[in-house]
């Protein structure tokens, strides 16, 4: 493979792109008799050894239930637990554990948000999403409002795919009671300027809720310096397992909020008169949680945390560069999402052929990605599309894979446009 490693500004060793690949055994194997090019990350990114191996060794080694037993393994594996927890936090750089609280992922983290928020909530009260959110960052503050009499008002974006600022501005107002943005747009790839303007809907008292899923992947939020109070995501997305999300949440607010299920764990006492809640995180941990998963969302974070990050973070930067240098040589290929802020996301249309067919003949050259309204049916609206071919990027993909993708896409276009 060409050597396609980017050194970092700061002079450090060079990010070992193919060095970093072969931590990743799913990406070494023919699709369709060509070899895979997985640009799909934005769906769900792949899994180093690391975490395969953390996984398997808990299953192995210490596996049992948490903060239960009164036996060895139980103590293992409570252990192994909590220092997850422990990751997660260093990795939000969250003042305390008791702020990190574990879900499914990201939708039920704001779905976990939205429902202990419903009580503040009072008819003509406004929630201010935007236009380019996750339907995961719509829906739920759709079903709350309908209970509440709230209502949810969209930010506008830009033709250029970024937060139209002066439609922010004018919506943010005496009746905002949240805020809930996303940090990166999974469509458009734009990194949102969320600090100056939590800053300014913090000054309105207004609470703050920042989706991470698609940003997470690419650079390590600081939720203190943010100021934010609730920021969540999922582990799949961050090189971890499937089936585990983090919510961060600011403590007090964490204690003001009901819980979210009952059940076990997370009850201090239990009796037919009165039941009373655990405290933080444990009073929005119903049940047996997924430990397994957690080890491994650690596993990946330590795993992250031995990268070079500037050089990933170039190295990824160039990835994008070489993309939209090449979208010229597909005739009619036009790119939804322009901002100069972006992480290697790329969503695109190609005159003349349907999105969906763009990706079956894509994957039929070994070439992952994904295709449809991405479950941003708002934003396809304000585009005008049914939907989009997204091409969505991680550290371990190649220049050379950028340009494959080019060159199949130069082929499609020839063929079937
Ligand atoms: N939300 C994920 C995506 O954008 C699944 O593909």
């Amino acid at each position: 493979m060409t050597d396609l490693s980017v050194a970092t500004k700061a002079g450090k060793a060079a990010f070992d792109v193919d060095a970093v690949r072969r931590d990743f055994p799913i990406l070494d194997q023919q699709i369709n008799g060509k070899p895979l090019v997985y640009l799909d990350n934005g769906a769900s990114a792949q899994k180093p050894i690391a975490v395969l191996d953390a996984m398997d060794r808990y299953y192995r080694e210490m596996h049992s239930n948490v903060h239960r037993g009164a036996h060895t393994l139980g103590d293992r594996a409570t252990s192994a637990f909590e220092g997850a927890r422990e990751k997660a936090r260093s990795f939000l750089n969250a003042g305390s554990t008791r702020e990190i609280v574990w879900t499914r992922g990201t939708t039920e983290a704001i779905n976990l948000i939205a429902n202990g928020l419903a009580g503040r909530l009072q008819p003509g009260d406004e929630i201010l999403v935007s236009h380019m959110e996750h339907h995961a960052n719509i829906v739920p503050w759709q079903m709350i409002a309908e209970r509440t009499g709230a209502k949810v008002l969209p930010v506008q974006v830009t033709p250029q795919g970024e937060l139209d600022l002066d439609s922010f501005n004018s919506l943010l107002g005496d009746r905002t009671r949240i805020l809930a943005l996303t940090h990166v747009s999974n469509v458009l790839g734009t990194i949102n300027p969320i600090a100056p303007l939590i800053e300014q809907a913090k000054a309105r008292g207004i609470i703050t809720v920042i989706d991470g899923a698609q940003a997470v992947p690419h650079y390590k939020p600081d939720v203190q310096a943010l100021g934010c109070d609730f920021y969540m995501f999922s582990a799949h997305k961050l090189f971890g397992p499937t089936g585990i999300g983090v919510l961060y949440g600011k403590a007090q607010l964490l204690e003001e909020m009901p819980p979210y299920q009952g059940g076990g764990e997370m009850i201090e006492r239990v009796s037919f008169e009165r039941t009373t809640w655990n405290t933080l995180p444990y009073k929005f941990e119903a049940g047996t949680p997924a430990i397994a998963e957690a080890v491994g969302l650690g596993a990946a974070i330590d795993y992250l945390d031995g990268l070079d990050r500037p050089g990933m973070e170039a190295s990824e930067a160039a990835l994008l560069a070489r993309a939209n240098e090449l979208v010229e040589t597909v005739p009619g290929m036009e790119i939804i999402g322009t901002s100069s802020n972006k992480v290697p996301v790329m969503s695109f249309k190609i005159a003349g052929l349907h999105p969906s067919d763009i990706g079956t003949l894509l994957d039929q050259q070994g070439i992952a990605i994904r295709t449809g309204h991405h479950c941003a049916m708002p934003l396809m609206d304000f585009y005008g599309v049914p939907g989009t071919a997204r091409a969505s990027f991680a550290f371990y993909n190649t220049l050379e894979e950028v340009e494959q993708l080019f060159t199949a896409l130069q082929k499609i276009q020839r063929l079937f446009a």
